[in-house]
């Protein structure tokens, strides 16, 4: 089975979020099925530094945005497909944003060329070369993809399924946007490409697609919800018989404290020492005091509302009043960073803030931390608290989307089956936060009750295997085998 993958992102190539995981880890899962994957990715300047092998290249003339080429590579066990469009994409900044942090003015031509190219690629024409027979985009950057893949002739056509990562992003654009991206104007109708008066790079692949995924069975069921849905709940809600949840899995080694290369000490769940070692060297690392005793939390997260940090900054005395530590690794919104970098101004030794985006620094937060605090507003999956999980460092997370199908909350009844693995709150309110904080401390000190719930976390199986087994028997469903 041949199935190309669009993604705007991928592991270790190029990241900004949980997505270039999800794409770095899933195509090698399903290889391991028996799956022919292939990533294509648009070839920023990173993508094309990084690529190990370089084979084929293919001319795509006529592309949406200008003429470009393809070029076949591999970075470790993943196939890449790049589409090599310096014009679009040899720019400083990250994939969505220049260095300013503004949105590019051209991003409609930048994605709307991947997804053409995709279309293109499972296209006859062309002649002897890999073409997929289902086509699995990811978020808004795919989203033009079964529209294109529509204007083909049926007989001709691949197989669709788009996967939401994240539904506040839909990419959308003036209606102008329509002709420069090949797109006929019967297409711009509310049973086609058309949002609200403008185009929808998201609701285009929503509406075209034969099958949609999102990342957790939680947040499946919130996006038919007005609350969740940003606009699209009534389509979402339409196409409910077509839409799946399927929790995301984590990349087990890239993400294991036993082989971690980023670690002061490796460790596991039958011998913890080098935690207590990751602990120590990264409270000095950090300039926090190096007391083991004080319960450490930690927060690795894009800085953004969506992430309910806010509620942190109001609930974080909660922890210092309690003899606590608090260290944040993230970058974004700036009054969540003044806030953070505020608070360890204010606290030196007990709170530290780390900007930028730090790969290695994240992996030794998740080792040295005791708690890693997740107070999302919205989360389809989230993947920190997992590798949390896995380095016994206990997540403290609001109930929702895949927070909630992968934490399971502290009580009598869940310490006695042995299946505590974290604190979990309701409310979207700093108190609430605050009352998760107080619970977590005080199971921090109770130490044969929190060691339990550190060794459930640890024991847990958040590989992707089970998860891709799902993705496959879906790829069988929509290839009608
Ligand atoms: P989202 O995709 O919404 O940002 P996820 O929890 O799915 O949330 O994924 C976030 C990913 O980004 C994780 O791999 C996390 O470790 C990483 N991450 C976030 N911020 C940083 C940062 N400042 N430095 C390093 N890694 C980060
Ligand atoms: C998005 C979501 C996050 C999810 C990730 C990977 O970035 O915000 O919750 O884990 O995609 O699916």
């Amino acid at each position: 089975m041949r199935v190309l993958f669009v993604a705007s992102e991928v592991y270790p190539l190029v990241k900004t979020g949980g997505l270039a995981d999800v794409v770095g880890a899933l195509p090698i899962a399903l290889a391991e099925l028996g799956v022919d994957v292939r990533v294509l990715v648009p070839g920023y300047p990173k993508v094309l530094a990084g690529l190990h092998a370089r084979g084929r290249e293919v001319e795509l003339h006529g592309l949406v945005g200008g003429s470009a080429k393809l070029m076949y590579g591999r970075v470790g066990r993943l196939e890449l497909l790049v589409l090599d469009a310096p014009h679009l994409y040899n720019r400083p900044g990250n994939p969505y944003v220049d260095e300013h942090g503004r949105d590019f003015g051209d991003n409609h031509l930048r994605f709307g060329a991947l997804c053409h190219a995709a279309a293109w690629l499972a296209s006859p024409d062309g002649g002897e070369r890999w073409r997929p027979e289902l086509i699995h985009g990811h978020d808004w950057q795919s989203g033009l993809t079964p529209a294109y893949v529509a204007l083909m002739p049926p007989q001709q056509r691949p197989a669709t399924i788009t996967t939401i990562h994240n539904l506040a992003y839909q990419g959308v654009f003036r209606a102008e946007a329509m002709g420069a991206l090949g797109l006929p104007g019967s297409m711009f109708d509310i049973q086609g490409v058309e949002f609200h008066g403008h185009l929808g790079f998201l609701k285009a692949g929503l509406w075209y697609s034969d099958k949609i995924t999102t990342v957790s069975p939680t947040y499946a069921r919130q996006i038919q919800t007005e609350t969740y849905g940003h606009g699209l709940h009534g389509l979402l809600r339409r196409r409910d018989a077509d839409l799946y949840g399927i929790l995301n899995g984590i990349d087990t080694a890239v993400w294991d404290p036993a082989s971690d290369k980023h670690l002061p000490a490796t460790y596991s769940v039958d011998d913890l020492a080098g935690k207590r070692i990751g602990k120590r060297a990264l409270q000095l690392e950090l300039g926090l005091h190096p007391d083991p005793d004080a319960p450490l939390f930690v927060v690795v997260s894009r800085l953004v509302t969506m992430k309910g940090l806010d509620l942190l900054l109001s609930a974080g005395r909660s922890i210092l009043e309690r003899g606590g530590q608090l260290a944040v690794l993230g970058s974004g919104e700036e009054r969540l960073v003044d806030g953070f970098a505020h608070a360890a101004r204010l606290n030196p030794g007990r709170v530290a803030y780390r900007g930028g985006y730090d790969e290695p620094l994240a992996h030794r937060m998740q080792a040295g931390g005791d708690a890693i605090i997740i107070p999302s507003r919205t989360e389809p999956c989230g993947l920190t608290q997992m590798y949390g999980l896995r380095y016994g460092t206990v997540p403290v997370v609001r109930r929702t989307g895949g927070l909630a199908d992968s934490v399971v909350d502290t009580t009598p009844e869940t310490l006695s089956v042995g299946l505590a693995t974290g604190v979990l709150f309701n409310d979207i309110d700093a108190s609430a936060l605050a009352w998760a904080l107080g619970r977590t401390i005080a199971l921090y000190h109770n130490r044969p009750v929190w060691q339990q719930i550190v060794r459930n976390g640890m024991e847990q199986d958040f590989s992707w295997r089970r998860s891709a087994a799902r993705y496959l028997d879906l790829y069988h469903r929509v290839l009608g085998r």
